[in-house]
């Protein structure tokens, strides 16, 4: 199985987790990472390219930091740019249809925090609810996400045995 992992990250080169998630994930054979910050910088996003990816991988990956509750926003770019009327949606044929979609997501709060009674006051699945449903609009199989809590505190060897973790879920 061909897997691409999208790292949405504004600043990766300074990151703890993700960095390490990604590395580790493109450590495996089968596994493409593409860094989307570093590919478009100026945020023009070279649909062609990504849809021809997109096309080439049976499991597609997101991987980003969580930001207000939501994603980076070249994420949200990626998806209006990239997912197309007649192309994933809309035509005969749909282009990512039973591939499968993983969101590998990290809060700087702790996972804890992400409950009714918790500071944040909903589930890390009700803030990523809208992936779900266009995961089931554009025909794929949405898969558990891969989450890291506590990213502000968590230690160096959090850090090494969950991008294992991360690795082995992948492979
Ligand atoms: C602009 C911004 C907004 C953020 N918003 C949230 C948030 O809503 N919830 C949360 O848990 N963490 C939030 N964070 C913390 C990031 O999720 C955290 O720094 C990141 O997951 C750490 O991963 P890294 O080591 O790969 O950078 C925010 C960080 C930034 C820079």
């Amino acid at each position: 199985m061909k897997t691409t992992v999208f790292v949405i990250h504004p600043n990766i080169h300074q990151s703890r987790v993700n960095s390490a998630l990604a590395i580790n994930a493109g450590s495996l054979p089968d596994v493409n990472v593409r860094y989307l910050y570093d590919l478009y910088p100026d945020g023009k996003i070279d649909v062609a390219a990504e849809q021809a990816t997109l096309e080439n991988t049976d499991r597609i990956v997101l991987q980003f930091p969580m930001q207000w509750y939501s994603t980076p926003p070249l994420l949200k770019q990626w998806l209006d740019d990239v997912l197309t009327y007649g192309w994933s949606h809309g035509g005969e044929t749909q282009a990512l249809s039973d591939k499968q979609l993983m969101l590998a997501v990290s809060l700087g709060g702790a996972e804890s925090a992400y409950q009714p009674d918790g500071a944040a006051g909903h589930t890390v699945s009700e803030y990523l609810l809208s992936f779900k449903t266009i995961s089931g609009y554009l025909g794929m199989h949405y898969i558990k996400p891969f989450i890291t809590g506590g990213s502000a505190t968590i230690t160096d060897e959090e850090i090494v045995a969950q991008a294992e973790r991360y690795k082995t879920m992948l492979a």
